[in-house]
């Protein structure tokens, strides 16, 4: 897909950046940090050169009506098949109602992230690593050292799968209530797998069994501060997910915004369209491992958060992918001839350790990788 320019400031000579950022790290504290300790402006670190807002891109996209469709998953087969064919053929990006999981666990869900970055610094401080082979993290930033501009956002990062972090390992805050809440999502990523394999003419078990969409489990808590000067920075920077596919759930706040591609040739390079809340509902988007085994008929489209004034802002991201780091992904083949390739075939080691070296600057890494 087509990506923005990189949300990045310039280096600049006259701010040692890489001390700040070891300052700021050394806190262990994250954004809430700051923002409890009263700051009044967004330090350096944080700050993006592009404008968060494009107001010329909102007016355009309000003309064309263009939605992100939400689904009912309670519709009938082929009606749900072709609904979601079209929406990862263009969007990438979708919303589900009716998918099963309860409102309660839904709500109970979002507190408990909230709870995790709300307690006490000291208490959340020993989850505070970089240290990536840690099942449970505490992080602000997990590309801090190799962005070019930070975002304003901590996230507390799970693996739930294939093993499970041990209760023990999970903060009480969120105990027992994260892996109720990916015990179901598993089952809802399952049924959406089953229906995007149809779509793509394969049989219902390929992507989650043949191609073992979500072997693999991580999930983000993510802890939106208010911020004082939204416009100086983002909540995430645009990016395409490092996934086969992603479930999502947002809070009331919105923010979240997906990229859509200009398709009248006039030079535009499109715009962001909202994703706004919808109570009870859960957005889904089609991964980068998903478009790459697809040859491009599924988009894993670029998304971002904006910086709020309003906040916190709560979210909670499920990354279903192989868990299996020496695993080889090429094109599917089930038309024979009707398709060149066009990305390497690649382990996803080759990908994740790309992404996780160059962290998120509105590129996207599956471009990398197109021959
Ligand atoms: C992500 C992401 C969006 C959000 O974690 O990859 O896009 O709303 N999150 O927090
Ligand atoms: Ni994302």
């Amino acid at each position: 897909m087509a990506t923005t320019s990189a949300s990045a400031s310039p280096m600049s000579s006259d701010f040692d950046r890489l001390s700040e950022l070891k300052a700021f790290d050394a806190t262990k504290a994250g954004v809430k940090g700051l923002v409890d300790a009263g700051i009044t402006a967004v330090p350096r670190i944080f700050h993006h050169a592009v404008p968060a807002v494009d107001l010329k891109n909102c007016a355009l996209l309000i003309i064309l009506n263009t939605v992100v469709p939400v689904i009912d998953l309670a519709a009938a087969r082929s009606e749900l098949v072709a609904q979601v064919k079209a929406a990862a053929e263009t969007f990438g990006f979708f919303q589900v109602i009716n998918h099963g999981v309860p409102d309660e666990l839904l709500a109970e869900t979002l507190t408990s992230i909230r709870r995790f970055h709300e307690e006490p610094a000291e208490t959340k401080k020993p989850y505070y690593t970089r240290d990536k082979t840690r099942r449970v993290r505490y992080e602000c930033n997990f590309d801090l050292f190799e962005s070019p501009a930070a975002n304003w956002r901590d996230t507390l990062f799970m693996k739930m799968s294939p093993a499970p972090p041990g209760e023990e390992e999970v903060p009480s805050a969120c105990r027992g209530i994260v892996s109720d809440y990916t015990t179901q999502v598993r089952r809802l990523a399952a049924t959406l797998l089953q229906l995007l394999s149809e779509a793509l003419g394969l049989h219902r078990g390929y992507l989650e069994h043949d191609a073992g969409g979500i072997d693999g489990l991580e999930v983000v808590g993510h802890y939106y501060p208010p911020c004082p000067e939204p416009r100086r920075t983002m909540g995430t920077t645009g990016h395409s997910d490092p996934s086969f596919l992603t479930v999502l759930l947002q809070d009331g706040i919105g923010g979240l915004q997906v990229h859509v591609d200009d398709d009248d040739n006039d030079g535009g390079d499109g715009g962001w369209v909202d994703v706004p809340p919808v109570h009870g509902a859960l957005v889904v988007n089609i991964g980068d491992f998903l478009q790459l085994v697809s040859t491009d008929r599924f988009k894993s489209v670029e998304h971002r958060v904006l910086a709020m004034a309003v906040g916190p802002r709560i979210s909670m991201a499920c990354f279903f992918k192989t868990h299996d780091r020496c695993r080889v992904y090429g094109p599917i083949v089930n038309s024979p001839g009707d398709e060149r390739p066009r990305y390497k075939t690649i382990t996803v080691e080759e990908y994740v350790g790309y992404y996780m070296d160059r962290g998120l600057d509105g590129k996207s890494a599956l471009e990398h990788f197109r021959l």
